[in-house]
């Protein structure tokens, strides 16, 4: 495709086709989207005692030096969370925000050690979460599914608790991932969760290379078997990788606005997404924990366009997002027609074929519309490159 540097729109020309343009969401944090104000609301309301009373005085602990400063934050906030009825609202709150950002589909993150420490039920968080998706569907049109996080600094018995519990609803569940503090906890001690996740027809993806070196992100691959890889920023370290992940087409859900937060790098344009979307690496764009990181899903890409990325280019990412979706085939090729209708819009002219196109998928599929977002029980959990 042509590489354009100068955006050939005006900002609010540019604003507009960001926000129509259709996208997925694969690397967000469902109790990232707490905003401060409502962690209030809710303490009060739950009877939660936080150290803050204040929304002045919480909004001064949002200044993170590292990724533990924010975790530290992010934990304590998510105590708040007690019912049911707060996991719902919390979810519907954050797809009425992505369906403004123009997402499709999300596939979503949750915690649910955290919240079985908190002394929650499981079952009542993910009937919460559920119930949350099952309105969205319903109301704005969004598709998505839950990805069960295991936090990598509990103790691994404590995973495999967690998969025991949910084993009586692997269908409510789309993947498992991997998240929290990175360094020192590497991918290799949870080789055995992935591959019990795998046997229970689970999606894989994990968080590597946030603070981790290349190494982890290989160890991700090797012994995980993931299938996406979550941030990757250092897998740009390691040049014999990048060209793994372009040949092997693994995508990276990479996050800017994070990255930037969390001094992962000083400054965005020291991020190498647009190196690694050069080099081949299917990159998509995401915002991973929106009310802590100062913007949601349009943001960041709003926050490239303002770095100097061409429209083509921000288009391509949203692309790699939709194709780089657990959905099956069907359901992925009408995502693709969506795109492609905002293609000959927005930028006409411009080819994205490929071997997944919206043009081969209508062939193969024969079919007129997609939902555009499955249940979990709609995507494919077969055909994957690694299984
Ligand atoms: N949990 C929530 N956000 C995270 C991030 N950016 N990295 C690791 N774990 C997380
Ligand atoms: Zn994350």
């Amino acid at each position: 495709m042509t590489i354009r540097n100068e955006g050939d729109q005006s900002p609010t020309e540019m604003a507009k086709a960001l926000r129509t343009l259709p996208k997925a969401e694969l690397h967000l944090h469902i109790e990232g989207t707490l905003e401060p104000e409502l962690a209030l609301e809710l303490a009060d309301r739950n009877g939660v005692r936080l150290p803050w009373t204040s929304l002045k005085e919480l909004r001064r602990q949002y200044d993170f030096s590292n990724l533990q400063s924010f975790l530290d934050l992010y934990y304590r906030l998510m105590s708040t969370l007690r019912t049911a009825r707060d996991f719902r609202d919390l979810m519907l709150a954050y797809l009425s925000r992505a369906a403004a950002d123009g997402v499709r589909r999300a596939e979503i993150f949750f915690d649910p050690q955290v919240h079985v420490n908190n002394g929650l039920d499981l079952d009542m968080v993910m009937d919460g979460l559920l119930e949350g998706l099952r309105l969205g569907r319903e109301r704005l049109g969004i598709g998505g599914g839950l990805i069960l996080c295991i936090v990598r600094d509990m103790p691994v018995s404590s995973a495999q608790a967690i998969l025991d519990a949910v084993s009586h609803r692997k269908d409510d569940i789309l993947g498992i991932g991997l998240d929290s503090a990175e360094v020192g906890y590497p991918p290799s001690l949870f080789a055995d969760v992935f591959s019990r996740s795998a046997d229970m027809g689970l999606h894989r993806v994990a968080h590597a290379g946030e603070e981790g070196p290349a190494d982890y992100v290989t160890q991700a691959l090797d012994l995980l078997h993931v299938e996406r890889v979550d941030h990757g920023v250092h897998a740009a370290d390691d040049p014999a990788l990048v060209r793994r992940l372009a040949s092997e087409d693994v995508p990276l859900t990479m996050c800017p606005l994070s990255n930037r937060r969390l001094q992962v790098v000083h400054d965005l344009k020291d991020l190498p997404l647009l190196s690694l979307l050069d080099a081949g690496v299917k990159v998509t764009v995401n915002s991973d924990d929106p009310a802590y990181f100062g913007g949601y899903i349009g943001d960041n890409y709003q926050a490239l366009a303002d770095l100097g990325m061409g429209l083509d280019r921000l288009a391509l990412i949203a692309r790699n997002s939709l194709e780089a979706t657990f959905l099956d085939e069907d359901a992925k090729a009408g995502l693709l027609r969506e795109f492609d209708d905002w293609s000959r819009r927005f930028i006409p002219g411009e080819s994205f074929g490929g071997a997944g196109s919206a043009e081969s998928g209508k062939e193969e599929s024969g079919k007129e519309e997609s939902d555009g977002g499955s249940s979990p029980n709609g995507a494919d959990r077969k055909g994957t490159a690694r299984d």
